[in-house]
């Protein structure tokens, strides 16, 4: 059995800002095993990054206010003190962002800056830190690791770059990766090669990964577990399997639909969700996705529904996502019925 790393327990975390105070992220809860890799995905402005930042304690304190726990290992980080954090963040907890260059100090080379992250939290001598740098970037596939090691991040192309922030990351063996949209910046190709080194060193480290993106794409190729989000709150999770062959929520749906097929034909048009996201300071009274979503009735305009508990640890927040579901011809349907879609 794989132990439970982090739990994130009925999170909220409110912002106070000139128009008064906003809830970015509301009820959110889900957990990471060792080696689990969990997707969070949802559009732009959901709250994935706020969730993330959470996690380790990130964000500006005095405007920002928490509920709830972020259990890791137990203990709520929530509560930890200033050296509590410090020990915890790139010793057990690394993250890596869409933006390599934000993170990496361009007046450094590359190894100058993973060699200071391993001597900040490891013991090790300069001479053992600079071998150990070297190390990391050929574990990363970084050709010519050793004339790399020399280079400042601007000699880099973007998906090196993610490489040196990878090794970095990776420097000191954390329990935990949190990887916020990494491969947004990337082409295609690029995001392949870092999606593929990423499941490659969870592996090696038995690593729990926090995979966050806007793209359904990199959840199939790494995830385990996909928690869907939606203006703050948490509206499905579930299996990587499940999601793709049998989403409940609506709003997973139109996420799924509007994937592009390379089997489709050409000129397909892609599904677009109708109508846009309401801002922090215009949420909707019952479901949030209610003024969005075709199914919406009066009761889901005028009741929030809560996240339920299905079979199978599935769990959605939807008033009719059984009738929806019966509609589609069940569970089978849905399969049987997306199967179609992706062959
Ligand atoms: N410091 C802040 N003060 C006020 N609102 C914020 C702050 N940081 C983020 N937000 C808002 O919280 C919401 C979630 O943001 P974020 O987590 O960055 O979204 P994403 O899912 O794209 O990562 C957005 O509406 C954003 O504008
Ligand atoms: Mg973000």
């Amino acid at each position: 059995m794989s132990e439970l790393l982090l739990e994130v327990k009925n999170l909220k975390v409110h912002f106070d800002t000139e128009n008064g105070t906003v809830t970015a992220v509301d009820d959110v809860s889900f957990s990471v095993k060792q080696g689990e890799t969990v997707g969070v995905v949802g559009e732009s402005g959901c709250g994935k990054s706020v969730t993330a930042e959470s996690i380790l304690r990130l964000l500006n304190e005095k405007h920002t206010h928490y509920e709830g726990n972020i259990l890791f290992e137990e203990k709520d980080i929530l509560k930890f003190s200033y050296s509590e954090l410090q020990k915890l963040r790139g010793n057990d907890i690394s993250m890596i962002f869409q933006d390599p260059m934000s993170s990496l100090n361009p007046v450094y080379t590359v190894g100058n800056q993973i060699v200071e992250a391993l001597l900040l939290h490891q013991n090790l001598t300069k001479k053992e830190a600079e071998v150990k740098a070297v190390e990391m970037l050929k574990l990363t596939g970084i050709p010519l690791p050793e004339k790399r090691v020399n280079e400042y991040p601007h000699e880099l192309s973007g998906g090196m770059r993610q490489r040196v922030m990878i090794a970095m990351a990776l420097s000191c063996k954390p329990k935990l990766l949190i990887a916020d949209e990494p491969t947004t910046a990337l082409d295609v190709t690029t995001q392949s090669q870092i999606l593929d080194l990423i499941n490659e060193l969870k592996d090696e480290f038995n690593m729990g990964t926090i995979m966050i993106t806007h793209d359904l794409g990199v959840v199939a190729e790494v995830c385990t577990k996909v928690v869907v989000m939606y203006l703050g709150q948490v509206i499905e999770e579930a299996s990587v399997e499940s999601i793709f062959s049998s989403p409940l929520h609506p709003y997973t749906q139109g996420l799924l639909k509007s994937i592009p097929h390379i089997e489709g034909p050409r000129d397909e048009k892609l599904y677009v969700i109708e109508g846009k996201v309401p801002t922090l300071t215009q949420i909707p009274k019952g479901c949030r996705f209610a003024p969005r979503c075709e199914f919406a009735t009066e009761l889901c305009r005028d009741k929030m529904p809560q996240l339920e508990s299905y079979e199978n640890d599935l769990k959605v927040r939807c008033w009719h996502f059984k009738d929806i579901q019966e509609k589609r011809g069940g569970l089978n349907g849905i399969r049987n019925e997306s199967q179609t879609v992706n062959s």
